[in-house]
């Protein structure tokens, strides 16, 4: 005759009843998005044999996410990060055949401002110079009309404009139409790797982890078209540093590019630039919405 052990039964008994509390929300999809949750986090708590202590402890650690949380600062969204949650949520919603995208990271603005096609955003600063220039396409590689590319980037000094009061706010970033044939081009610098914020509990987490805490050289863009799933990712310079150990494991196939010399003396010209200058050059492509 079978058996079922008594413990086992207790917390499977346990389970069905919380999931089973949030069955009659008024969103179906609430329903099932915390019964699933209330699940795996029993799951998680019956498997690691979770003590009360340790219990305790994730709850102080979550009570001092709360407290360093701000407008400018979110300690959740780097747990969800550093755990990779970000990145899972970025692959499971991924369209197919477009770009992969990546982490949004915290240092988007909204009121970046539209600039002319070919800007030139480096205005004197430090910072080798790179030429970034590419298309927005379909699925089928024809170019899409009426794309948006918004870039944004870190400065020389590895810092984000929010993180440095010496920079102007709007230091490297930019919005940009791209032409009718889903061409974009604009001259910036090279982007360099930067740790996240350690100074919190998510930082405490890491260093007890002995986990690496920077990020790899990275270019952020956010891509939209009318009638095409709008495309937040990344782009990555081959050879960075940390590539391979990205502490939000954002880095993905096909969004490490090359920084090739380029000789060109019609874009140095343009750009008042001596020649070799930096190239790189990527096709974004768009999913069309469902
Ligand atoms: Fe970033």
């Amino acid at each position: 005759m079978q058996t079922t052990s008594p413990a086992v039964s207790k917390t499977d008994a346990l389970t069905s009843e919380v999931m089973q509390s949030f069955a009659h929300a008024t969103d179906p999809r609430l329903a099932q998005v915390m019964g699933l949750l209330a699940k795996h986090l029993h799951a998680f708590v019956v498997e690691s044999k979770l003590t009360k202590e340790e219990w305790l402890r994730g709850l102080t650690f979550l009570t001092a996410s709360a407290a360093i949380t701000s407008e400018e600062r979110n300690e959740f969204s780097l747990f969800s990060d550093i755990m990779g949650i970000s990145s899972m949520v970025d692959v499971v919603s991924q369209p197919e055949g477009g770009t992969p995208s990546s982490v949004l990271g915290p240092f988007h603005n909204h009121d970046s401002r539209l600039r002319a096609n070919g800007s030139d955003l480096t205005e004197g600063q430090a910072g080798d110079r790179v030429w970034f220039h590419g298309r927005v396409v379909d699925a089928d590689g024809q170019p899409i009309q009426n794309a948006q590319i918004d870039f944004w980037q870190n400065a020389d000094n590895g810092l984000y404009p929010a993180q440095d009061p010496d920079q102007d706010p709007h230091n490297l970033r930019c919005k940009i139409a791209c032409e009718a044939n889903g061409s974009f081009n604009l001259l910036t610098i090279r982007p360099h790797p930067y740790t996240v914020p350690t100074d919190g509990p998510v930082g405490a987490l890491l260093a007890a982890s002995q986990r690496n805490i920077w990020r790899p050289a990275h270019y952020h863009v956010i891509v939209s078209a009318s009638g095409y799933v709008g495309l937040v990712t990344e782009l990555f310079p081959e050879g960075s540093a940390y590539l391979t150990e990205d502490t939000v494991f954002g880095v993905r196939p096909g969004l490490v590019v090359d920084f090739k010399p380029c000789h060109d003396a019609a874009v140095a010209q343009r750009f008042g630039i001596a020649t070799p200058f930096l190239e790189m050059s990527f096709e974004f492509c768009l999913a069309k919405q469902g």
